[in-house]
């Protein structure tokens, strides 16, 4: 018995030390290097990613949103069977102060119920985000928040209808307290619709206040109640990101201070939360807030990289993005130990354990073990203003004196170079940050020629984040020179430590960008080759970073190329970028790596007769996977306009 223990426990330590064995000149690379932006932008939360059918839930959308709206924007009043009544807003009894205004209902005659064949009553029906999608068989999870404000119970109806009427699902439910009080139902749909509306429709003669009328399908991202669509959400788990940021973005540091994006908004129950206009022009209902963002990053496998505002709002506040309006408004510096505790307080949140204030609130959330928060961002593109440079300074201190381990991201504004640049790199040097956040968008060009960037970057300072890049457009053409810079990153791992591409998602008809990596509506959803390239990154990620594995021609700037190995697997991978027309040979040699070479892999993303994905053809560009086995030292004819990633496995 002994024997066979020394024996497994040799073993053991043999495979351990083949697995962790690097062939010399292996440069250790950052393991967090590729992850997802995601910002609500372009109705990317509200109307996409939030699984929320009813839109203007809580009757909160306002004209300082757009221009046009109030409460009962995207709400029809209706009285079938010849039923009289009326609707009414209030603000006189809100289910809490975050969430101020309900509606009240006035029944004061039911028709007939015989010839509208038994609906008659007085009520209201939302179509959703352009119509909600309900499937045959599939179920959908109601509920309200009610309160009966005369004597009697009032019957109540939900149904779901297709826009002729037709019944698609129904429910009962008495609404019987005079204090507010959440009603649910299940209702499951018996036919496919993806036009459909929610009606609910007191019965009864009587009055009362209805508010959070929500309806979502029972099928969200891993069964979460208030929770994600499911195929947008598992698009995004398929990229398998090393990280998520969020929640922006200009949303982030927003139109305004009133409109900075304030953490603690957003928490708790969804009643209880606080909607804000978005800055992109829309209302965010907050239902998609911070412990949902921390839980669906926990349900990928993803660190959570929440960015907090530093204090001062976005520089653009009052005008349009990037071209300024009132400008950037700080908060008063008597306001800044509150401001300090309210970004110290999301660690506690976060890590703290259940018994601290802010952990026993995320423990009452459902979430009692930590969410591991590792990294913070602070401030979000900010023009370096003295205001600004103050109030980052003091937040940074504090942070770091209070949570020395957290890993702090500071920003260098929206452009590659420049004086927000220079004076947000000026900063972080001078601060000792750990992390510095750049932004860029700029053509494909400047990509292919600015892909040494990050080789002539100082060494020994913060570590870069390429927090929101992307080359302006959808086309193979601009996904591959994306790829082409990716190597970059690779190459520099050492100091480029996270990179994320900006925006994730846009739906059709309510985009305000239109660079983005998946494009959806409420039914379809097209990844753009931008999407496969990122996804062949991530899923393809290595530890260790070797040069001189792929020979090419160095003057070529349309080629790129890297070689990364991931030190678990023993698993060698190969990334070759061709930028140009034409095929190009590269050679490599593997002669330094001890694999077995029968087992290796190609993913190929090239440009065929079409260079995008429209909603007519979703999958007119989408990489392909071939079985290949690779020589010791072999040439690869790189086709021309693709990204080959060939994934040589250790079997050993
Ligand atoms: O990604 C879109 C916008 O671009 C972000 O909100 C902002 O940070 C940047 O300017």
């Amino acid at each position: 018995m002994k024997k066979l223990l020394i024996v497994l426990l040799v073993y053991s330590f043999c495979k351990l030390n083949l697995i962790a064995q690097i062939p010399e000149g292996g440069k250790k690379i950052s393991p967090d290097l590729f992850g997802l932006f995601f910002e609500d932008i372009n109705y990317a939360a509200d109307g996409g990613l939030y699984a929320e059918m009813v839109q203007n839930r809580s009757f909160e959308y306002a004209p300082t949103e757009q221009p046009g709206w109030n409460p009962f924007s995207f709400w029809q009043y209706v009285s079938p069977g010849y039923s009289i009544g009326h609707v009414n807003v209030s603000t006189n009894m809100p289910i809490h102060p975050n969430n101020p205004t309900c509606v009240v209902l006035d029944v004061e005659v039911v028709g007939d119920y015989e010839q509208v064949k038994g609906v008659a009553g007085v009520g209201l029906q939302n179509s959703g985000f352009d119509g909600m999608v309900v499937r045959a068989g599939e179920g959908y999870n109601f509920s309200m928040f009610g309160k009966v404000l005369s004597s009697k119970p009032i019957d109540f109806l939900i149904r779901i209808q297709d826009p002729g009427g037709k019944v698609l699902a129904d429910a009962s439910l008495i609404i019987s307290d005079n204090e507010w009080k959440k009603y649910e139902a299940n209702l499951t749909a018996t036919a496919d619709c993806d036009s459909a509306s929610l009606m609910v429709l007191a019965k009864n003669k009587g009055e009362l206040a209805l508010d959070m009328i929500s309806l979502f399908p029972e099928n969200t991202f891993k069964n979460c109640s208030n929770g994600l669509r499911a195929d947008l959400a598992q698009l995004l788990a398929d990229m398998q990101p090393r990280f998520v940021r969020f929640p922006g973005g200009c949303l982030v540091h927003g139109d305004g201070t009133g409109n900075m994006y304030r953490w603690k908004n957003t928490i708790g129950p969804v009643e209880q939360r606080k909607g804000q206009r978005n800055i992109w022009g829309y209302h965010q209902s907050a239902g998609l807030g911070f412990y949902e963002y921390f839980q669906f990053c926990e349900d990928i496998g993803a660190k959570p990289v929440p960015v907090l505002p530093a204090a001062v709002s976005c520089q653009n506040s009052g005008g349009t993005w990037r071209i300024g309006g009132t400008g950037q408004k700080a908060l008063p510096i008597d306001e800044m130990p509150e401001y300090i505790q309210e970004v110290i307080d999301l660690i506690e949140w976060a890590n703290g354990p259940v018994d601290s204030e802010w952990g026993a609130k995320r423990a009452a959330a459902g979430h009692p073990e930590p969410f591991n928060l590792e990294y913070l961002g602070v401030g979000n593109e900010d023009k370096m203003t003295p205001e600004f440079i103050e109030r980052f300074t003091i937040i940074y201190k504090a942070v770091k004196e209070k949570y020395p381990d957290i890993k702090l991201i500071g920003t260098s504004g929206p452009f590659p170079d420049g004086e927000d640049f220079e004076k947000g790199w000026d900063l972080c040097n001078h601060l000792n940050v750990d992390v510095v956040d750049e932004h860029y968008y700029k053509g494909p060009e400047w990509f292919l020629s600015n892909m040494y960037r990050y080789d002539k970057y100082e060494r020994n300072g913060p570590k870069v984040y390429l927090g929101e890049y992307a080359s302006w457009g959808n086309k193979v053409y601009n996904a591959i020179v994306e790829a082409a810079y990716m190597t970059g990153f690779e190459r520099n791992g050492d100091i480029v430590k996270m990179a994320s591409y900006a925006p994730l998602l846009a739906k059709k008809g309510f985009t305000q960008w239109n660079t983005d990596m998946i494009f959806f509506d409420n039914v379809n959803i097209v990844p753009t080759p931008n999407y496969y390239v990122q996804k062949m990154f991530m899923t393809n990620t290595g530890d260790y970073y070797f040069d001189g594995v792929i020979e090419k021609d160095e003057s070529d700037s349309t080629l790129a190329a890297s070689c990364v190995m991931d030190s678990k697997t023993g698993d060698v991978i190969l990334k070759m970028v061709n930028a140009s027309d034409e095929i190009k040979n590269m050679t490599i040699d593997l002669s330094r790596f001890s694999l077995t070479l029968s087992d290796a892999e190609i993913t190929l993303l090239a440009e065929d007769a079409d260079d995008e994905n429209t909603f007519d053809y979703v999958d007119n560009v989408v990489p392909v996977k071939i079985g290949f086995q690779a020589d010791e030292i072999f040439i690869y004819p790189a086709g021309p306009m693709s990204l080959t990633v060939i994934r040589i496995k250790n079997n050993r």
